[in-house]
C-alpha cells in the first residue's frame, strides 16, 4: 500500500538508534539503514555493548538486527556508509546532534544547524532519486525552508524532495516505552498535495503499530514549534516547582505534599512536578535557550527573558543545593570525604549531559571537599570527561575527585552522602510510596523499578560513615523517618531538614 522499502536515519546517537530499532521491529518489510560518521559508534550498535543505555533497547536491536528470534530476516542495520544509505532510501530521517552554538553570534543560546546542513548537503549531493526528507533532530522553526533552499540549490536536476517535520518526543530511560505507546506522533508538512501525500506516506510507518487517531499530521512550522514548546512547558514545570522546593525549605511545608496537592487538579496533572537538584539532559535546556533566542530575533525581549528564567531558576537550584550541604557541614568542606550517589542526568540512563552532577561537584571541589562518586551506569572515563571539560582547576579536580564502584566505597569514611540521580539503588522507602501518613511523591511517570533487589542497605552505611552522618537527597528518594531512625541527618529538596536527628546525633 504504500511506497516504503528502505528508510535511511542520519545520526546514530540517542534519537536515531531507538527510533529506527522499533521502526525496524515493526515494519519487517521496510530495510532500516541508520548510519553516521562516528566509527566507533557504528562499531557499538553492531555488537550486544550498545552506545546507549535503554531498558530493553537490546532486546529490539537484537531482534530486528539479527533477526534473533529466528523468524525473520534481518532489517536493521548500522553503517558508516553514509552515500549508500542515502541513496537507496526513500525516506531519510536526519537526527542529527543540533546543540547550543558554542562560538560566534548567538553563542551560548542559539542552536548550531551545522550537523542538520551537512546533512542535508550529502542528501543532496548523493541522491539520484525522489526522496522524503524528514527532521527527526529537534530544529528552530522555518529550518525546514533552510534544508529546501539547500536541497534545491545543490540537489540533481530532476530529482525532487518533500521536506517533513516529525519530532521525537521520547524521554531517555523511558525511551522503548515512548516509542511503543507515543502520546502522539507529530508530522509536520506543507499545506500542498504533495506535502499531505509524504505525509501519507510516514503516518503508514507509523501505523503499524501506532492508532491512527494519535498519529496527527499538522503544519510544518507548527510543528517545529511544537517540539521546543512541549520541552519548554515540561521545564516550566520543573522550574516552577523547584522554585516553590525553596518557599517550601523556609517555611515548613513539603514540596512532595505541595506538588501532590497540586497535581490532584486535573488542570494541572501529577507529572513533570518532582522537585529536584535541577534538571539536566541534553534537551531542555538548549532548546529553552533556543527559544529564548528566536524571541530575541524576533524583537520579542519579554518574551525572551520569561524562557530564559526558567533556566535562570535552574541554575539558582543547583547553586542553592550545594550552598546547603556546605552550611549544613558547619560551613567548611575542606578535607572532608563526601560522596555522590548518582551522575547520571536521570535515572535508567548512562547520559550525563547536562547532568546537575557536574556543577555540584565543581563546587564542592572548590570548597576543597573530597568527593567519591559512585553511578550504577556511568563510565569512569565519561565522568572524568565531564569534569574536566568544565572545572576551573584540573589539578585541583584531580587530587579531589576519586570514581568508586560501589555506593559503599563511596560512603566509607565519609561525612556526607549527597544523593544527585534517583537510582532505585539508593531508595529505601516502601516500594508502594502510597501508604503511611506520607502522600505519594509526585510521578514524572516513570515506573521503571528494575533494580529494587540491588537496593543498598542504608544500616550498613550508617556504620562506614563519619559521625554526625548527613544525607543530601537531591531527588527526594529517601524516606527520612528510617534514615534518621538509622541516626543520619537528612536535608531534602523543598522540606525544611531534621532538626530532631540533631539532638540525638550530636551526643
Ligand atoms: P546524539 O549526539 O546522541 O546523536 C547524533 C549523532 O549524529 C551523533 O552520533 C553524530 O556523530 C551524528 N552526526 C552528526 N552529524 C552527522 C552527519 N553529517 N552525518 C552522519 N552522522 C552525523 O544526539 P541525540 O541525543 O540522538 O539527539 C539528536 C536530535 O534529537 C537532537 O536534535 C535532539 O535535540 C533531538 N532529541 C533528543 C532527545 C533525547 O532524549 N536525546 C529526545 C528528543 C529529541
Ligand atoms: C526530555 C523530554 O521529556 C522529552 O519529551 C524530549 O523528547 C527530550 O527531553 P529527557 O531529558 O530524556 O526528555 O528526560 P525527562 O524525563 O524529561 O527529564 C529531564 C530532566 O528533568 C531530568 O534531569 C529529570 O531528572 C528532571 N526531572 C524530570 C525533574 O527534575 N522532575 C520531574 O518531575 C521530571
Amino acid at each position: 500500500p504504500r511506497n516504503v522499502r528502505k528508510i535511511c536515519c542520519i545520526g546514530a546517537g540517542y534519537v536515531g538508534g531507538p527510533t529506527c530499532a522499533v521502526i525496524a521491529d515493526k515494519n519487517p518489510d521496510i530495510e532500516v539503514t541508520v548510519v553516521d560518521l562516528n566509527e566507533a559508534r557504528i562499531r557499538a550498535w553492531n555488537t550486544d555493548d550498545l552506545p546507549v543505555y535503554e531498558p530493553e533497547l537490546l532486546k529490539y536491536v537484537k531482534s530486528a538486527r539479527d533477526g534473533a528470534d529466528g523468524e525473520r530476516s534481518p532489517n536493521l542495520f548500522f553503517s558508516t556508509d553514509v552515500d549508500a544509505a542515502v541513496r537507496a532510501a526513500d525516506l531519510i530521517f536526519i537526527s542529527v546532534n543540533t546543540p547550543t552554538k558554542y562560538t560566534g553570534t548567538g553563542a551560548g543560546h542559539a542552536c548550531d544547524l551545522g550537523y542538520v546542513e551537512s546533512a542535508t548537503r550529502k542528501i543532496a549531493e548523493v541522491s539520484e532519486s525522489d526522496k522524503i526528507v524528514i527532521e527527526k533532530s529537534t530544529v528552530p522553526c522555518k529550518t525546514a525552508e533552510t534544508i529546501r533552499e539547500i536541497l534545491a540549490a545543490t540537489g540533481r536536476p530532476g530529482v525532487r524532495f518533500e521536506i517533513l517535520s516529525n519530532p521525537e518526543f521520547l524521554a531517555e530511560g523511558t525511551a522503548i516505552n515512548d516509542l511503543l505507546h507515543p502520546d502522539r506522533i507529530l508530522i509536520g508538512s506543507l499545506r500542498s498535495e504533495r506535502g499531505f501525500q509524504a505525509a501519507e506516506v510516514l503516518s503508514s510507518v507509523y501505523a503499524a503499530w501506532i492508532p491512527r487517531d494519535r498519529i496527527m499530521t499538522i503544519n510544518l512550522w507548527s510543528s517545529e514549534l511544537t517540539k521546543i514548546a512541549a520541552n519548554a512547558l515540561l521545564a516550566q514545570r520543573i522550574s516552577s516547582v523547584n522554585a516553590l522546593s525553596a518557599i517550601c525549605e523556609a517555611t515548613g511545608a513539603d514540596i512532595d505534599e505541595v506538588a501532590y496537592a497540586c497535581g490532584k487538579d486535573t488542570r494541572i496533572g501529577p507529572r513533570m512536578l518532582k522537585a529536584s537538584v535541577g534538571f539536566g539532559g541534553s534537551c531542555f535546556k538548549k532548546d529553552i535557550l533556543s527559544l529564548a533566542y528566536i524571541s530575541d530575533t524576533l524583537h520579542l525581549p519579554e518574551v525572551a527573558a520569561y524562557w530564559r528564567s526558567v533556566v535562570d531558576i535552574n541554575e539558582y537550584q543547583k547553586d542553592r543545593f550545594t550552598r546547603r550541604i556546605t552550611k549544613c557541614l558547619y560551613h567548611s568542606l575542606t578535607n572532608k570525604r563526601i560522596a555522590i550517589l548518582g551522575f547520571a542526568y536521570k535515572k535508567n540512563t548512562g547520559d550525563t549531559r547536562e547532568t546537575a552532577a557536574i556543577s555540584v561537584v565543581n563546587s564542592l571541589v572548590l570548597e576543597q571537599a573530597d568527593i567519591r562518586i559512585y553511578d550504577p551506569r556511568v563510565k569512569e572515563e565519561q565522568i572524568w570527561q565531564d569534569l574536566k571539560a568544565t572545572a576551573s582547576d584540573i589539578t585541583l579536580l584531580k587530587r579531589r575527585v576519586s570514581v568508586c564502584t560501589s555506593a559503599y566505597e563511596a560512603c566509607t569514611d565519609s561525612h556526607a552522602a549527597v544523593i544527585l540521580t534517583e537510582w532505585d539503588e539508593f531508595s529505601n522507602k516502601d516500594h508502594s510510596t502510597t501508604q503511611g501518613n506520607s502522600p505519594p511523591t509526585a510521578t514524572n511517570g516513570t515506573a521503571e523499578d528494575g533494580n529494587l533487589s540491588s537496593r543498598m542497605d542504608w544500616q550498613h552505611v550508617a556504620g562506614l560513615m563519619k559521625k554526625p552522618m548527613f544525607v543530601f537527597d537531591g531527588r527526594n528518594v529517601v524516606d527520612v523517618d528510617k534514615l534518621e531512625a538509622l541516626g543520619f541527618r537528612v536535608e531534602c529538596i523543598g522540606k525544611s531538614g531534621t532538626p530532631k536527628a540533631s539532638s540525638s546525633i550530636l551526643e
